[in-house]
């Protein structure tokens, strides 16, 4: 029987092993993303350039995109998307994304060995102005944006939200559906909406 649904599904499962190692590849540098050696795509990430943009992703990068690619299941595709002229992704080496979505007007930047946990949601910008009367102007116009740094060692849990001029220092720890803003201290365990530091790694534990 096992043998039975596998024959099933061969042509499905060889349709997607194309689809991650050859297609996907090709496809992301086509729409001008930068990658460095042993790029893992499980599913088709969504990319939106700009111009005068850059997405830059490091070595041994992973966007896990498919549903079934986490033990959570994945509400959407990983997503890097530059909202104005200019902007900035950057992720270091040895980094893995699960349905992570990353927007962009300034710049995120990401250092190396950072886990970003399913459905997390990573923005730079407001999206809209504050004042009710710009936004009948024109919603998009004035819009505030601050940089994002996350940095080394970073691990981000489910469905977090990191606002705009979050800074994370090496080996912070975000706790699941936490919403993210300021600037925090290495090795903090950061949880909550406003997110808090609730507790401090000791440094043996942390990654070298
Ligand atoms: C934040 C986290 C790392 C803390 O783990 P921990 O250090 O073992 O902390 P504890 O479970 O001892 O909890 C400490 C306190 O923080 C609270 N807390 C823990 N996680 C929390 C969260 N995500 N949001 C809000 N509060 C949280 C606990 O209720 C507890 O509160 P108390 O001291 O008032 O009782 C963990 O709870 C977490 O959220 N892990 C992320 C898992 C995940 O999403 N993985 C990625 C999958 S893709």
């Amino acid at each position: 029987m096992d043998f039975l649904l596998k024959l099933l599904r061969m042509p499905a499962t060889l349709a997607a092993l194309i689809g991650d190692h050859l297609i996907g590849p090709v496809l992301l540098r086509a729409a001008g993303v930068q990658h460095g050696n042993g790029l893992v795509l499980v599913g088709s990430p969504v990319i939106r350039m700009k111009p005068g943009g850059t997405i830059r992703l490091g070595r041994q990068v992973a966007l896990y995109s498919r549903p079934t690619s986490n033990p959570l299941l994945l509400n959407t595709p990983c997503g890097l998307r530059l909202l104005e002229t200019g902007a900035r992704i950057t992720i270091g080496d040895h980094c893995a994304l699960s349905g992570t979505v990353i927007c962009s007007a300034k710049s995120v930047e990401i250092g190396n060995h950072v886990l970003i946990g399913a459905n997390s949601r990573i923005s730079d910008s407001d999206f809209h102005p504050l004042s009710a009367e710009a936004r009948r102007m024109d919603r998009n116009k004035g819009v505030a944006s601050k940089p994002v740094v996350i940095k080394d060692d970073v691990f981000i849990g489910s469905g977090a939200f990191i606002l705009k001029g979050t800074i994370l220092e090496t080996g912070c720890v975000v706790g699941a559906g936490a919403v993210v803003s300021g600037t925090f201290p290495p090795n903090s365990i950061i949880a909550g909406n406003p997110a808090r530091v609730i507790k401090t790694l000791d440094v043996q534990e942390t990654p070298l």
